[in-house]
């Protein structure tokens, strides 16, 4: 690893990818604005069966989730969105809690700016009454500043977000989540579940070619920030679907030996011909890992909410 104190956070962790073994780059990097465009697009793909799974259970469960909050339907309560971004799939639940006249504020929380601008500009158009407040940060920072809020709190993880965590970390990250938790609050947290490996690779290999375009955005961006010379040409989109392990993983290969030059960085990358970078997992769970999650983080698990195909699951969970 190379160490320069010169160098932002961002830019230390792109290099240490860029020069680790096994190289690699930070997930997170996906998300730039022409990330988002077309993280919406693969939203709305064909293959990617996650957010019409999701969609169904949460417009065929809704009433059940908020009534486990909602309680006598009297007293208030809190909605708080983990990685809200466009909030499609919040906004079901949001329509079924102002349908049953129920008094909640809704607290998205997302690290783009720019979307949760944007997701208030939406939100008080679709519903004018809604008690909207948006929080911009890392989402322990702000769990850990309502934790002194009076009244309870659904916490939403929607998506298949915990999907990209290793085992450790995602314990890691589930047990932090509890200890932000007071009793009686909740959490709506989504699995996309182990299915035909066929199916699950074309979720990450669509047809159109937009999760391609989506993974070797990561290489544009870094010739934008850091004025490197990726040849767009000369890297592949590659993914895979492990069956052993229930693991989507995506790659970037470079096809030939060549150099790369991040200029403001500094350095040079030599590929080997074929050389991957890693770009993303994406775990795949049985029920029973779910159930191992839960206790290995303290929570109890409520009722698990799925689609009639049993492709995905939202899981109810409340802190032990
Ligand atoms: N991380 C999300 C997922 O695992 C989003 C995603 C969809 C994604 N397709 C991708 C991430 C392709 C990287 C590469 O489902």
């Amino acid at each position: 690893m190379i160490k320069d104190n010169s160098l932002s956070t961002y830019q230390q962790e792109v290099l240490t990818g860029l020069t680790a073994p096994i190289k690699y780059l930070p997930s997170k990097l996906f998300y730039d604005t022409q990330g988002l465009i077309l993280y919406n697009e693969i939203m709305g793909l064909p293959e990617y069966y996650l957010v019409n799974s999701d969609i169904q259970i949460l417009k065929s469960y809704g009433k059940k989730i908020i009534q486990a909050i909602a309680m006598s339907g009297k007293e208030l309560f809190n909605i708080v969105d983990l990685g809200a971004g466009n909030a499609l799939k919040t906004q079901i639940l949001l329509e079924e809690s102002i349908k049953q006249n129920l008094k909640f504020h809704y607290m998205p929380i997302d690290i783009d700016a720019a979307s949760l601008a944007s997701l208030h500009h939406v939100l008080v158009q679709r519903f004018p009454k809604l008690s909207i407040e948006t929080r911009h940060g890392d989402y322990f920072e702000i769990l850990q500043n309502l934790k002194d809020l009076a009244h309870p709190k659904l916490i939403l993880f929607l998506g298949s977000s915990i999907g990209n965590y290793t085992t450790e970390d995602a314990t890691q990250f589930l047990n932090k989540l509890n200890a932000s938790l007071n009793p009686g609050d909740k959490l709506l947290i989504g699995f996309d579940l182990v299915k035909d490996p066929a199916m699950t690779l074309a979720a990450y290999n669509d047809q159109m070619g937009i999760t391609k375009k989506f993974n070797l955005n990561l290489l544009t961006r870094l010739n934008n920030e850091f004025g490197a010379d990726f040849d767009l040409q000369n890297f592949i989109h590659y993914p895979s679907y492990d069956p052993l392990n229930h693991a989507a993983q995506s790659y970037l290969i470079s096809t030939k030996q060549q150099t790369v030059n991040l200029r403001k960085l500094h350095t040079k990358i030599e590929f080997y011909p074929w050389e991957p970078i890693h770009t993303e997992t994406s775990y795949k769970y049985q029920i029973e890992q779910i159930n191992q999650f839960a206790v290995a983080s303290h929570f109890n698990i409520r009722e698990n909410f799925y689609d009639d195909k049993k492709y995905f699951v939202n899981s109810l969970w409340e802190p032990k």
